[in-house]
């Protein structure tokens, strides 16, 4: 699946007036993103102390006809019975489902969307059992026997007696107990008909809808992973359990129906005088439950026709045919599967590949085999209204779903304890094919700071935890859905980067042919990887390692954190301890390696060429790490490998000083990484805050994006902390020195903003240079912002391009007045494209003016005004506004009882409204008013913000101490480096 942050780095962009909070930030998104992923998930219900009468009647009433012998009843009480455990036992081994679907796509005649389906899957017995246990969801069993199934012996075709069938619902499962034994090495199967409801809760089989032409339109989808394929037929729902399915699936004529293999046939049938049209899908290739997919829908699709795969773009008709809004998709989706087929060295498994955008669809994107499934901003992209970001987040999504469909899909991991390797990986690879899809955008520097740094932010707080989890640890959906986070996405990203760094692309992908070669069509644990690689390794001898892979590899997966590496150049000597962004956090949880790693240093001496060094142990001392004069140290040469470094105080000098006098001497990488890296230092108390500052001086001479964007994101913090202070004015003086140049040149290389810059970074810094330059006071770029609004008010013609709107209506706004907020609110009001809404929304929450921002705070709350999916996000962007900020703060206490209401039970977003309104706290008085807050409110109660509300106490404490410590030089540190 792909994670679902890229939002945010959007919103970093444009959110630069108004400090979009580099830490906290992440951290709150980080836990959006996974809970996005379980929000829809039921949780399951208590374990019911027995399954007897109650538990066992299913829709028909009446279960299985034998079901109740006195000692049967004594048995199932007990709580150790395989049924009450979540995992498979591993008596019988699936190898072959037949399963047909039928989904009624209108209401029937108790207002329910329903499917019905029939299914036979045919399994061997491979340890003796009289026990047939099943997963199964939300189904209601049909089958003709009046039992829920049909239990045949293959060899003779006879139906066996069953004692008792019933449904586990805590555990989700058909058991299904014969009145005889399965015999170890025989096959049998199990027949059986059901029902289910096609519920708008984006998981299993389920539906969706759109308007086109004014008509609701419905659509049949499917969102398996991770244990959701139960809620739309029986299965085996454990990703080890492959197998081959045939799939059919019967629909009204009107409709087309996919699914993760072409279809081999047409029929019609009929029912109650109606037609409906019977497809067959050729039959699978032996894979997981969670991969499989099965689409009916009024989509058209565009094809492009050379070559082999087929590849074929799917979505709404008006978008597809008459917008033609999937052409961006098809022109990289083919080129991606030719890269990766080459980089695999594996042909693509299937003989086709469809990507479809779907209107409501939780995750990113799913990489379900031969059918993806995306967002519509992950697929569709509109060369007239897309901004540059949003064509990125198409390539890198469409990349990373396709990645999968050999690493994940072809060679699968065992159990989702694993799911790090699955993620990481992809999140890796994503950066490989969309770079080849986009050569001249150098995207595969971006994962420093899309993933590396991002991830750090979240794996330095003492609450962190390992990539790695046991096994006997994951058990439960709910379990399952909590591995979905930034640790590993991104985490897992950036420990695969390093590893194929320090062995070299060559070995790397030898070995992984290797892998994929030996375990094609079925299942993993991560060490399998290891072994392979090991095996590449093993064959030359250009290329050592000081241990194992899996020696080195242990010490970043097994652990929680990375490490601070120390380099002292006086002395030689190299040390290593675990980074902990807030000194006073203490690590509870213990390590094995205890908190030491293999770290694979790489280092220049003046920029001349690379070194490697392994260091292994805390300290030790070489005297290679000297260096004489004036020469400087530079460690971790374009950030691949996962820590941070820091130097004796000597040589921080003379990098700053390198920086001043030509920082292209510095890798542009390495230029964002020594602000990011000395940021997060400075925080972490182990160099001075005026420090990290000193490595801001030279961006008044540099234009590349990725220092910038390191810089803007460290300074946010500066500017919460200090924007309602008297530090502000001097801070405001020096950004604005330091922005005017980087202005000035987007000025001349963009033709006095006429065109957009060539390469990707530049357009990003384009954005980052306008939003900065207004934030900070620069008149030209004040007129730039209004000129081009004023001329949309006037003109009626929207002339702003799609990277600047956000900026731009921003900016317009908060520098205008009535007219301009009233022109934004109309056209918010007029426009059907969602990326330009939210544009819009958004800028009106930049308003300086007091009055309107009230207004717009108790429009939040009329869903007449502001749609209710829209009230948190829009309340949050007020916060954001300096003047804002205590406007929504007062209208959150005034208004809380209604505000929980209606978001403090279920919505997920609701714990960022604390957290963004709490951002700016650093005062004795604001913590005081925080805790009365708490206490006024205990009766009401605080719902999913429960947590975030805790965090909001303590981070102010550690803001009221931070400013405490850093408000005086901090001050003295701007006045200082203003030129008159
Ligand atoms: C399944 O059975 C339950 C309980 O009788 C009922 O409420 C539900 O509507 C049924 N679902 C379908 C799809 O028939
Ligand atoms: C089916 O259609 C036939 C002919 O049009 C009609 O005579 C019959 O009553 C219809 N049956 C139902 C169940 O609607
Ligand atoms: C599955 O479908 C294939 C055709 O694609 C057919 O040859 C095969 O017999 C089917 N398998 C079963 C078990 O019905
Ligand atoms: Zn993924």
């Amino acid at each position: 699946m792909a994670k679902g942050f890229y939002v945010s780095k959007v919103l970093a962009i444009v959110g630069i007036l108004f400090s979009v909070a580099a830490v906290a930030t992440i951290i709150a998104l980080a836990v959006v993103y996974s809970q996005e992923k379980t929000k829809n998930d039921e949780q399951p219900k208590p374990t019911e102390g027995t399954h007897s009468t109650a538990a066992t009647t299913s829709t028909l009433g009446t279960h299985s006809t034998a079901a109740t012998t006195s000692t049967l009843l004594t048995t199932t009480t007990q709580p150790n019975e395989l049924w009450n455990k979540p995992r498979l036992p591993k008596s019988l081994i699936p190898h072959h489902y037949n399963l047909k679907l039928q989904p009624y796509l209108e209401k029937n005649n108790d207002n329910l969307y329903i499917f019905k389906g029939e299914s036979t899957v045919f399994f061997k017995c491979i340890q003796t059992t009289n026990l047939v246990l099943i997963h199964s969801k939300n189904l209601n069993y049909t089958t003709s026997n009046e039992s829920h199934a049909i239990l045949k012996e293959e060899a003779t075709g006879r139906e066996m007696t069953l004692l008792k069938t019933w449904l586990e619902v805590s555990t989700q499962y058909l058991v299904v107990q014969a009145a005889e034994n399965l015999q170890t090495g025989q096959e049998y199967s199990l027949s059986t008909m059901f029902t289910g409801e096609l519920k708008d809760d984006l998981a299993g089989f389920y539906r969706s809808e759109y308007v086109e032409d004014n008509i609701v339109k419905v659509i049949a989808t499917t969102q398996m992973q991770a244990p959701d394929a139960r809620k739309s037929f029986p299965c085996f729902d454990e990703p080890a359990m492959k197998a081959t399915f045939n799939i059919t699936l019967t629909y009204k004529p009107q409709y087309v129906a996919l699914s993760n293999m072409p279809s081999i046939s047409n029929s019609s049938i009929t029912e109650n005088n109606q037609t409906w049209t019977v497809t067959q899908f050729g039959k699978t290739p032996k894979m997981s439950t969670y991969l499989l997919a099965f689409i009916v829908s009024e989509f058209d699709s565009i094809e492009e026709r050379n070559g082999e795969p087929q590849v074929q773009i799917w979505g709404r008709k008006k978008a597809i045919t008459v917008e033609d809004h999937g052409r961006y998709a098809l022109n990289v989706t083919r080129p991606i599967l030719k890269f990766l087929e080459s980089y695999y060295n594996t042909s693509y498994p299937l003989p086709k590949s469809d990507q479809i955008a779907l209107p409501d669809f939780s995750a990113g994107a799913m990489e379900n085999w031969g059918l993806v499934t995306y967002r519509e901003t992950a697929l569709l992209y509109d060369p007239l209204v897309s901004s540059i970001g949003n064509k990125e987040r198409v390539v890198t999504v469409i990349a990373h779903e396709l990645a999968h469909q050999w690493f994940g899909n072809l060679v699968t991991i065992r159990w989702w304890n694993d799911l790090w390797l699955n993620e990481g990986f992809a999140s890796y690879v994503e950066y490989l094919g969309a770079d080849f899809a986009e050569p001249t955008w150098h995207i595969k520097d971006l994962i420093v700071l899309n993933d590396v740094h991002r991830v750090m932010a979240v794996d330095a707080l003492a609450s962190s935890h390992p990539l790695t989890s046991k096994e006997e640890d994951v058990n439960t959906p709910a379990e399952i859905s909590e591995l979905f986070d930034s640790i590993t996405y991104s985490k897992g990203a950036s420990v695969i980067r390093m590893l194929a760094e320090f062995l070299t692309e060559e070995l790397f992908i030898k070995g992984l042919a290797s892998y994929l070669k030996a375990f094609s069509y079925d299942n993993t644990v991560y060490n399998d990887l290891w072994d392979h690689l090991q095996m590449a390794m093993d064959d030359q001898t250009s290329v050592n390692l000081p241990l194992s892979i899996k020696q080195i590899m242990d010490t970043w997966v097994l652990q929680m954190g990375f490490p601070m590496v120390t380099i002292n150049t006086l002395t030689g000597v190299i040390t290593q301890k675990h980074f902990l962004l807030d000194p006073d956090s203490k690590v509870t949880r213990p390590s094995e390696f205890n908190y030491t790693w293999i770290v694979p240093l790489t280092y220049t001496k003046n920029g001349a060429e690379q070194q490697s060094y392994w260091l292994k142990g805390v300290s030790e001392t070489n005297n290679t790490f000297k260096t004489s004069g004036g020469e400087w140290l530079l460690a971790n040469i374009n950030v691949t490998g996962y820590y941070r470094v820091n130097y004796d105080d000597g040589n921080w000098g003379k990098i700053i000083d390198q920086l001043e006098t030509d920082h292209s001497a510095i890798p542009v990488i390495n230029r964002a990484q020594i602000i990011d890296d000395a940021f997060n230092l400075a925080r972490a108390k182990h160099i001075l805050t005026t420090r990290a500052l000193d490595t801001t001086l030279f961006l008044a001479k540099d234009v590349e994006y990725m220092p910038w964007q390191a810089a803007l994101g460290s300074l946010n913090y500066f500017t919460q902390m200090f924007d309602r202070t008297e530090v502000y004015g001097p801070m405001q003086k020096y950004m604005k020195q330091q922005v005017t140049p980087l202005f000035a040149h987007f000025k001349n290389l963009t033709k006095t903003w006429t065109v957009r810059p060539e390469s990707l970074t530049e357009q990003y810094n384009e954005v980052n240079a306008i939003s900065t330059a207004c934030a900070y006071g620069i008149p030209e770029c004040a007129e730039l912002t209004s000129g081009l609004f004023s001329n949309w008010m006037q003109t009626g013609n929207n002339l702003i391009h799609p990277n600047l709107r956000s900026t731009i209506y921003c900016n317009a706004v908060a520098q205008g007045g009535e007219a301009e907020w009233n022109f934004a609110w109309d056209m918010l009001n007029k426009s059907d494209i969602a990326q330009e809404a939210d544009k819009l929304r958004s800028a009106l929450s930049c308003t300086k003016v007091p009055w309107i921002l009230n207004r717009l705070l108790e429009y939040s709350l009329d869903s007449s005004k502001i749609r209710r999916q829209d009230t948190v996000s829009t309340i949050s962007s007020i916060t954001s506004n300096v003047i804002g900020q205590s406007l929504s703060w007062d209208f959150i206490r005034a208004n809380w009882k209604k505000i929980f209401d209606l978001f403090g039970a279920s919505s997920f977003s609701f714990g960022n409204l604390i957290e963004r309104v709490s951002r700016r706290f650093a005062s004795d008085f604001e913590l005081q008013q925080l805790e009365q807050f708490k206490l006024d409110n205990q009766e009401t109660g605080f719902g999913t913000a429960t947590r975030a509300l805790e965090q909001a106490i303590e981070r102010t404490k550690t803001n009221i101490r931070w400013v405490t410590e850093n408000k005086e030089s901090v001050r003295l540190w701007f006045e200082s480096e203003i030129k008159p």
